[in-house]
Order: C-alpha cells, then structure tokens, then sequence
C-alpha cells in the first residue's frame, strides 16, 4: 500500500530497509523528545523494526501502519511515519499518528505535508472517525504541526514521559472525522 503527498510518497517498510530505519531511531537529535530513547544498537533496533514491518500489502499484526517516507523529488528518505489504530469496528476507530524525520529534512514542511496526509489517509481509506497525536509537552515543533493540521488541544497529561532524568508532561491532541470534513470540502 501507498500513500503520496504534493512532495512526498510513503510506502512500508521492507526488511532491506533496517538502515534507514535506524539511521531515524539512533538518532540523538531526533530521539530527543520522543516516547522511547534512541536505540544504541543495532541488536535492539532490530526488534523495533521488526514490529513495523507489514508481511502483506494489508493490515500488519498489530492494526496498524508504518511507512518509510521519500521525497518525491530525488527519492530521499525523509523519515519515519506511522499511524496506529485502536477501537477499530464498523462505525469507525481512533487512530494515533507519529512521525520522526532525519533533522536534515526539519524546516521544509515535510513533516506537517505528511502528518495532513496521513490523517487524509486515516479518515478516507481507513474509516476512522478520530485521529489523534501527542507529544513531549516541550516538543514545541511536533506541536505545532498537530495545530497546523488542526487538530485541537485534548489535554495534558502530567509527567508521564521519562526524558533525560526528568518526568515531562505529554499533550494529547485530536481531530474528529466532521471537523475534518469542514476543513477540507
Ligand atoms: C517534529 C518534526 C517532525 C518537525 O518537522 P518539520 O519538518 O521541521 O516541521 P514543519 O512541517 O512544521 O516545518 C517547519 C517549518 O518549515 C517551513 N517551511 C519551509 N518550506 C516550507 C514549505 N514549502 N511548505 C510549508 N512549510 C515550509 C515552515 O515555515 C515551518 O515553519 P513554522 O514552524 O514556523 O511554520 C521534526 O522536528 C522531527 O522529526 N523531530 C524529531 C522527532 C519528533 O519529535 N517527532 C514528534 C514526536 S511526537
């Protein structure tokens, strides 16, 4: 399965992709604020990955995708992007999206182009009724592409992330499926 952006494509990730994928998670700078820390070696990474790949062209294991991201012009990879679901029935589902880029590609708008493209994917092909994100309440970029992506400030959980000796806060935010429809028709 694809997905595509104005300047991006996402497809799964393959086993022959173990290095992109921890180029992302070993990464200092980029692991800085996320929910786990980065990886310190392969071994390790490995069993991340493992969980991420999809063995089909459907639905992985666990509900849920993960996508390698190139850019459209140069075929770079860009980054890590993953949508995970929950609560799945015939009325809809709640998905979470996450995205993670090589700082490289920080400050092009890739990462709010990707995160309106997975929530298109979530809402259209998916039939989910909510998507939601959430950060380090000190990830002040990942913010704002979840603000940028108009979702709304759900609330904020009190030092629930372990984050270099400190408990840090986390913000939860979410877009419902008519709140979409209204931004985007
Ligand atoms: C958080 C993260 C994904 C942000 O990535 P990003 O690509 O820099 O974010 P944006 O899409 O918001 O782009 C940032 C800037 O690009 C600029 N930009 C440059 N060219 C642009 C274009 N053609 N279109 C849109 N914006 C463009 C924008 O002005 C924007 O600046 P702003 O924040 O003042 O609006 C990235 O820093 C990252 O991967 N961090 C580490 C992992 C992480 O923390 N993930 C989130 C976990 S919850």
């Amino acid at each position: 399965m694809k997905i595509s952006s104005e300047r991006l494509s996402f497809r799964f990730f393959k086993h022959e992709d173990f290095q992109l994928f921890y180029s992302v998670f070993s990464n200092e700078t980029v692991m800085r604020y996320a929910w786990i820390d980065k990886v310190s070696n392969e071994e390790s990474a490995n069993t991340l990955f493992e969980g991420f790949i999809n063995t089909g062209d459907e639905v992985n294991k666990d509900g849920s995708y993960a996508f390698a991201v190139f850019s459209k012009e140069g075929n770079e990879f860009v980054g890590f992007a993953d949508i995970v679901i929950h609560s799945r029935n015939n009325s809809g589902g709640c998905g979470e999206i996450g995205y993670f880029l090589l700082p490289e590609y920080w400050g092009k708008g890739f990462a709010t182009e990707l995160a309106k493209a997975l929530i298109e994917f979530g809402f259209t092909r998916l039939g989910l009724h909510k998507i939601s994100a959430r950060c380090n309440s000190n990830n002040l970029k990942s913010e704002g592409i979840m603000k940028k992506a108009g979702m709304t400030l759900e609330g904020e959980f009190r030092k629930v992330r372990f984050k270099y000796g400190n408990w840090d806060d986390e913000k939860n935010y979410g877009i419902l499926l008519e709140e979409w429809k209204a931004a985007n028709q």
